[in-house]
């Protein structure tokens, strides 16, 4: 037991430049502090991220509301924290006290906890034997509402397959890489850039950078001496217009995006795709799924935003077969736990993630390994991303001590 003596909310910047809220809890013998981070391509079933009068409202309603109630609480107590906090804010999207204050308080009550327990978060939340660490997944190329003038397509993703997490971490940066010398190459004197996750962003059709991305793992699974296998985050609810799949070059009915993306899947190899039809369209999962589901993941991002009701459904129509664990698209730790617990017991896969806007935050490294989740997905580089890997490093040497 550890009781709750301060606890403090701070707005603070997130890698895009905008703002977001970092709260710090004390207790008699534990620490926890936890930054929110926030997406672009935010699904339309999430929580709320902040009030509408924004973060300031956020803060104040911690400082007037919160840590009146939560100050002699015991840490460790995080059930009774969470419905607190669903108590206090009293809607059923967080909208009054904003889902990024709430997932920040949450949290950091969790590592306040640990802290106190003298283990380390990943420890504490997944027990003694928690030890299978999630395989990094990082984007290489990016597109869509991350990145002006690239592919339609969000994310080119990688995911190296060594047994040691360090030789994935060190894989996908490499592949990184590969992906941005083949680019200057492919694109002689074109402006290549980066957008909001690290990933290189060019003018390229998705196919073409599908073959550039296919390439790449070829080059670096040849080099390292393990398989680099090429993934996506199609994010499709971004360009579903009017009940069509709305491309630069072409556009697709439901019908036909299935076969579309299922083409995909076998032509390139790919071992997971994310998000590859509408969040609505549990339907289009479900033939994908039947289609391709026996060798390729298929998650469910905009589709479940973390939600176990909406992953009900999915197990019920049989839509992809996998989850991404956001916590902050939920809220608190309770309801993302409780919509892991779900995902296991009905055989779905879980891939913890970060979101585009992040800060350096390492949590999701901690809830990856508590989880047990299959993957991690916080892109391959950048500040804000080796947050995250370079903890996962630090958590491979804990367990191997
Ligand atoms: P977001 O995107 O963090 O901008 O919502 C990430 C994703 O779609 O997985
Ligand atoms: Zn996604």
């Amino acid at each position: 037991m550890s009781f709750i003596e301060n606890a403090v909310a701070r707005k603070v910047l997130d890698s895009r430049g905008n703002q977001t809220i970092e709260v710090e809890i004390l207790t008699e013998s534990g620490y926890g502090m936890v930054a929110a981070p926030s997406g672009a391509s935010t699904g339309e079933h999430e929580v709320q991220s902040f009030p509408k009068m924004g973060v300031d409202a956020s803060v104040k309603i911690f400082e007037d509301e919160i840590v009146p109630q939560i100050i002699g609480m015991d840490s460790s107590e995080q059930r009774a924290i969470d419905t607190l906090l669903h108590q206090i804010d009293g809607t059923p999207n967080f909208s009054r006290i904003g889902g990024n204050l709430a997932v920040a308080t949450s949290l950091s009550a969790a590592r306040a906890a640990a802290s106190a327990y003298g283990v380390p978060l990943y420890k504490y939340m997944g027990g003694a034997l928690a030890s299978d660490i999630p395989k990094p997944l990082g984007n290489v190329i990016g597109g869509g509402r991350h990145a002006i003038g690239g592919t339609d397509i969000q994310e080119f993703l990688v995911i190296s397959m060594a047994k040691k997490t360090s030789d994935c971490v060190f894989g996908n940066a490499y592949t990184h890489k590969l992906v941005g010398q083949m680019l200057k190459k492919k694109l002689p004197g074109a402006a290549i850039g980066k957008g909001d996750e690290g990933a290189w962003v060019a003018a390229l059709s998705n196919e073409d950078a599908l073959s550039l991305q296919v390439e790449a793992c070829d080059k670096a699974s040849s080099e390292l001496g393990f398989k680099v296998l090429p993934a996506l985050d199609m994010a499709a609810s971004e360009y579903f217009k009017k009940g069509k799949y709305v491309y630069k070059d072409k556009s697709f009915t439901p019908e036909k995006h299935v076969d579309f993306v299922a083409s995909l899947v076998k032509e390139y190899g790919l071992h997971l795709v994310e998000d590859p039809m509408d969040q609505n369209d549990f339907k289009g999962y479900a033939s994908l799924t039947e289609a391709v589901g026996k060798k390729c993941i298929i998650v469910g991002d905009d589709l479940f935003v973390t939600n176990k009701e909406r992953l009900t459904t999915g197990i019920k129509k049989g839509a992809a077969n996998a989850i991404l664990i956001k916590p902050n698209q939920i809220g608190t730790l309770t309801d993302t736990y409780e919509t892991v617990q779900l995902a296991k017991q009905n055989g779905y896969k879980t891939v913890i993630s970060h979101r585009s806007g992040e800060t350096t935050d390492d949590t999701i490294a901690h809830l990856g390994v508590a989880f047990g989740s299959y993957a991690i997905k916080c892109g391959a580089v950048g500040g804000e991303r080796i947050a995250k890997l370079n903890e996962l490093i630090r958590i491979e040497e804990d367990l191997e001590a």
